[in-house]
């Protein structure tokens, strides 16, 4: 007979147990008991997988980037292969590393046996170049974007984003993290160290089949809700650690999930710096407990993991947003979505630490946009048909103005040059993750009130809960087209597929 996990076996938990055979009926109960164990004895049995960097080669002064997307099989449990999609590898891509105001080209081969999109996330490029649902790489194709790279130092994504079928691709694998660096970022006694002390952290959710599988179905009220998985995945491993050498490390914090919004923090509740956001550094470290990170969003921390014992980052689900939700149909459907307890990954400090440097007071100066410069004002609300119509599928459920994404249909024409308010509401009973593709933009306020600290720097996604109106200011500049829009879009994918999506020309 064949262990199934002997990984797991070998844990003192497991083995202690001995009326757990070495059989298949083990196989029956590892994959769903797995999460709870790592959950409750604080089992981190796999080291963090640290995504290869791609710093790309140099052809005539652009950075060439090769990237296959690709059906893979991946080990995240011992003895069982789950089919997957990723870059380059398995599942996930590599790290991509970029410097600011250099050329870059991508080539995208697409091997997955379908049609699939790869999607710059965050980045200020040309519309054709976005990678979004209008430039479909078909299977066995490849699409060579090249753009110059405007963004400020700070941690980005790519991942697809075919119409439709964006949380399916994006759930079996295809995503992957960009980092870009400018002068000013260099110029910082930061961590910087990638893999030792500077560290990147996809963290997802997804949830296995008995035989180890992860394929991609969403029931009704997994397109209603968002589709949230049992076991937590960070950079594709499960039940991570990693072996910390230095003071302070620095985390790179990606939500990749499909639809679950994390608040972050360590088991025993430390402190630690947020420096980044989305788009760029916050102009002061920010110290704080906790972080709210919706899908998309990202966060830069850096944590003192001196003290001698081992931490961990862990999700501990948002109350006041879903939380609030309370009896009839939702809230039953709900279940415990969004508010599941995830550990994301132990760090164990080495005995002795490397020395960091101490964190600069200040890391850079943001070009704060005068409201008053705003031309226009523009207004943006998200819905949800709930009623019995919908769970029998009918209608558009999930709207921005009332409407469902069109592919031949442009929602809104922006004047190159010009600076915006938008104003986003939300009158589901559901938070939503709202994101521009283009520009960077900052955040005015929230129902009238400024934003948390954390959120005052440049962003891409900006979570919108139930009945708040969040107010948004960008600059739309550089790149014009009137054929080929930019999207703006919830990223709960589930949401994005299902309609919540728009579309905008900068003209
Ligand atoms: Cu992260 Cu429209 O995408
Ligand atoms: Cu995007
Ligand atoms: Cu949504």
């Amino acid at each position: 007979m064949k262990l199934v996990n002997p990984a797991i076996l070998s844990r003192r938990d497991f083995l202690r147990n001995s009326a757990i055979g070495s059989t298949a009926a083990f196989a029956a109960l590892m994959l769903p008991t797995w999460q709870t164990a790592a959950q409750s004895a604080g089992v981190h049995i796999n080291p963090l997988k640290i995504p290869p960097l791609d710093k790309g080669r140099m052809e005539n002064g652009v950075t060439v980037y090769d990237l296959k997307l690709q059906q893979g099989a991946a080990d995240f449990f011992d003895q069982i292969k789950t089919p997957t999609l990723g870059i380059n590898g398995s599942y996930l891509g590599p790290t991509l590393r970029m410097r600011a105001g250099n050329k870059v080209r991508l080539n995208v081969r697409n091997a997955i046996g379908e049609t699939t999109t790869l999607h710059w996330h965050g980045f200020h490029i040309p519309a054709k170049m976005d990678g979004g649902p209008h430039q479909p790489v078909q299977n066995g194709e490849t699409w060579s974007p090249e753009f110059e790279v405007k963004q400020k130092a700070a941690s980005f994504w790519y991942h697809s984003h075919q119409l439709h079928e964006t949380a399916n691709h994006v759930w079996r694998g295809l995503a992957g993290m960009i980092i870009v660096d400018d002068e000013e970022g260099d110029a910082l006694a930061l961590p910087r160290d990638y893999g030792v002390d500077d560290i990147p952290l996809v963290l997802q959710d997804r949830s296995f089949s008995q035989d180890g599988r992860m394929d991609y179905n969403a029931s009704r009220p997994d397109i209603m809700m968002g589709k949230v998985g049992n076991v937590p995945m960070t950079n594709g491993t499960v039940a991570p650690y990693f072996e910390a050498k230095s003071k302070l490390i620095r985390l790179r914090i990606l939500n990749g999930s499909n639809a679950n919004t994390y608040n972050l923090a360590f088991d025993d509740g430390r402190a630690f710096f947020q420096i980044g956001t989305d788009g760029g550094l916050l102009e002061a470290p920010f110290k704080t407990s906790n972080i709210i990170l919706s899908p998309a969003e990202r966060a830069e921390i850096i944590v003192d993991v001196s003290g001698g014992k081992n931490i961990v980052l862990t999700s501990r689900g948002v109350s006041g947003g879903m939380g609030m939700m309370g009896g009839g149909m939702m809230g039953g459907m709900m279940g415990n979505r969004g508010s599941s307890r995830y550990n994301f990954l132990e760090i164990r400090p080495a005995p002795s630490l490397n020395a960091s440097a101490e964190l600069p007071a200040k890391l850079t100066t943001i070009d704060w946009i005068n409201p008053e410069s705003a031309t226009n004002t523009r207004r943006f609300i998200m819905n949800m048909t709930m009623g019995p119509l919908m769970m029998l599928g009918f209608g558009n459920s999930h709207t921005i103005n009332d409407r469902a994404m069109k592919m031949r249909r442009i929602d809104e024409v922006v004047k190159l040059g010009t600076t915006e308010i938008w104003e986003i509401g939300n009158t589901s009973p559901l938070p939503h993750p709202f994101h521009v593709h283009d520009v960077q933009f900052q955040i005015l306020d929230r129902n009238g009130r400024k934003p948390h600290p954390g959120e005052r720097g440049l962003k891409d996604t900006v979570l919108v809960n139930q009945g708040e109106n969040v107010r948004i200011i960008a600059r739309f500049q550089d790149f014009s087209d009137p054929d080929r829009p930019y999207m703006y879009h919830c990223h709960i994918l589930e949401h994005e597929d299902a309609g919540m999506m728009g579309q905008f020309t900068v003209v």
